[in-house]
């Protein structure tokens, strides 16, 4: 049962503002990336990280990687990314070795996922699911609509009952053999898929949702960045 974590941090920020790639901004004095993996290494079960660097950064994730002392017990690696989040997690399992059964793909922008929300995730994997997700209920309704031109109104096809939605979150775990097979299967279209386990779904094997934490949301936005310190100084409280 050897387990890997793949942390894609190949994205550039764009809707947190000007300034370095996401991954590497600073939360709490230390690069957002330093802390996801962090908080993958904090988990006994993980033994390998593999960080995917921007395609021209990876020199320097790998000296930040070299400068924050990590567990003795987890090794790491440095790969380049790609255009898309999907291509940066299908290099990211190229390079996983032959021994890794299991794979967590975690956002660099998830720097504060605690570790028990990893371990469930994990421990899920290891019990026979082949794909867990981490999610929450919305407390937001949700609304499908026609999008429109930017700033016209835009007509509502529909509303899901809320009470059958989560919001997914990472890690997201796998048994390594179905997410290597589900990105092997799935074509990069657009923008590429957003979520390893929709790609799974995709082939038609089974995925489960496990509760997700709120302290494993994604800094997506300048707030969010507002938020995470916040969390931050109250852990250090
Ligand atoms: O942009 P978004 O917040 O959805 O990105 C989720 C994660 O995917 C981030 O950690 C980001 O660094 C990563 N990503 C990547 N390669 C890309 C685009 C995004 O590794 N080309």
């Amino acid at each position: 049962y050897r387990t890997a974590a793949v942390i894609p941090a190949a994205g550039r920020g764009v809707r947190l503002g000007p300034g370095a790639p996401k991954a590497l901004r600073a939360l709490g004095g230390t690069p957002m990336l330093i802390h996801a993996v962090r908080a993958m290494a904090a988990s006994r079960a993980v033994s390998l990280v593999v960080v995917v660097a921007p395609p021209d950064g990876a020199p320097e994730v790998k000296n930040l990687l070299d400068e924050h002392a990590l567990p003795e017990r987890t090794d790491y690696l440095v790969v380049s990314g790609g255009d898309t989040r999907q291509e940066s997690v299908r290099l990211g399992l190229d390079a996983l070795p032959e021994d890794v059964s299991v794979v967590l793909v975690h956002d660099a922008a998830r720097p504060l996922v605690p570790v028990d929300t990893v371990d469930a995730v994990i421990e899920a994997v290891r019990d026979g699911a082949p794909a867990v997700v981490p999610a929450l209920p919305l407390a937001d309704t949700v609304k499908e609509v026609e999008p429109g031109a930017p700033g016209e109104p835009e007509p509502v096809l529909g509303t899901p009952v809320r009470a059958r939605l989560r919001a997914v979150q990472t890690p997201q775990g796998f048994d390594r053999d179905t997410l290597v097979r589900a990105h092997g299967a799935v074509a990069v279209d657009g923008e590429g898929a957003t979520d390893d386990a929709g790609m799974v779904e995709q082939l038609g094997a089974p995925v489960v949702v496990v509760p997700g934490h709120e302290e494993a949301f994604k800094v997506t936005r300048p707030l969010d960045l507002v938020l995470a310190e916040a969390v931050l100084a109250r852990r250090r409280a």
